[in-house]
């Protein structure tokens, strides 16, 4: 196994404000990280320092043994599904319009993309299993199967790694159940490694293979379990830690003091 992502002592300042903290930790190439923690607590900014477009204030960033700056032209290394995306809901485009603006990196932006690019998007919509809507106005798409479509964009480029920054907003309980099992089987049929920033920390431990716990500070990075307990959830939500823990929190907390 190669390292996807390494870094050291990170720490990064924004118009004087500390948004990270000397945050250290590894990730193997291969595994699934969900990242939780309040708003605020500096997930988006994290994942923005790995994709390299936010600079380290001090501290050393590394992905597959790269400077993640030097990443953003050349190989396709990041697939990134945004927390905001700007897709304009009243812009004419099919669902395959959008999957293919995920070869614009290989087709490059002043090329018409080509049959290659066309086959590379199809097979990203069936992977997401969103081929029949191949021909459907993405306005007109329920929530959830937007996001498949965004989703399948991210992965046309043919991507080592898949970002996602809250993908789950705005979709149902079961809908979402759903979409976690549909990533961890892109996981293992692709190998890619998965950074997926989620509000729900109920749901999400289910499904990842690791854990990060941020609120400036990383309080905790490891196996999933091991973050539901009262220490762990005090340091990121502070004494609402009670009208804050899902139900389902709740019962694996017990669980696990038994
Ligand atoms: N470009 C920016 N300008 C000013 N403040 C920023 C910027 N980016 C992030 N921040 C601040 O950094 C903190 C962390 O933000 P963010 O990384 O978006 O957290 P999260 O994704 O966990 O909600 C917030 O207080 C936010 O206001
Ligand atoms: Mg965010």
């Amino acid at each position: 196994m190669s390292r996807a992502v390494a870094i050291e002592d990170l720490s990064v300042v924004i118009k004087g404000k500390e948004v990270l903290r000397k945050i250290h930790f590894s990730l193997e190439e291969g595994v699934f990280l969900g990242i939780v923690g309040p708003n605020g607590g500096g997930k988006t900014t994290l994942i923005r320092t790995i994709l390299g477009l936010v600079r380290a204030t001090s501290g050393s960033v590394s992905v597959f043994g790269r400077n993640p700056e030097s990443l953003l032209t050349g190989d396709n290394v990041f697939g990134y599904l945004p927390q905001h995306q700007n897709i304009d809901p009243n812009f004419p485009a099919t669902a395959l319009d959008i999957a293919l603006m995920g070869r614009y990196r290989a087709a490059g932006l002043l090329r018409w993309p080509g049959k290659q690019d066309r086959e590379k998007a199809l097979q990203a919509l069936s992977v997401m299993g969103a081929e029949d809507l191949k021909d459907a106005q993405y306005s007109q798409l329920s929530g959830g199967q937007q996001q498949r479509i965004s989703i399948a964009r991210a992965l046309a480029g043919d991507p080592r790694m898949l970002i996602l920054d809250e993908p789950s907003t705005g979709i149902d309980v079961v809908g979402q159940e759903d979409f976690y099992h549909l990533l961890k089987g892109l996981q293992k049929k692709m190998n890619l490694t998965i950074l997926m920033v989620s509000h729900d920390i109920g749901t999400v431990t289910t499904y990842v293979d690791e854990i990060a716990c941020l609120n400036i500070n990383l309080y905790y990075h490891g196996n999933p379990l091991g973050a539901l307990n009262e220490k762990v959830l005090t340091s990121l939500y502070g004494k609402n830690v009670d009208v804050l823990m899902h139900t389902d929190v709740c019962d694996k907390c017990e669980r696990l003091r038994k």
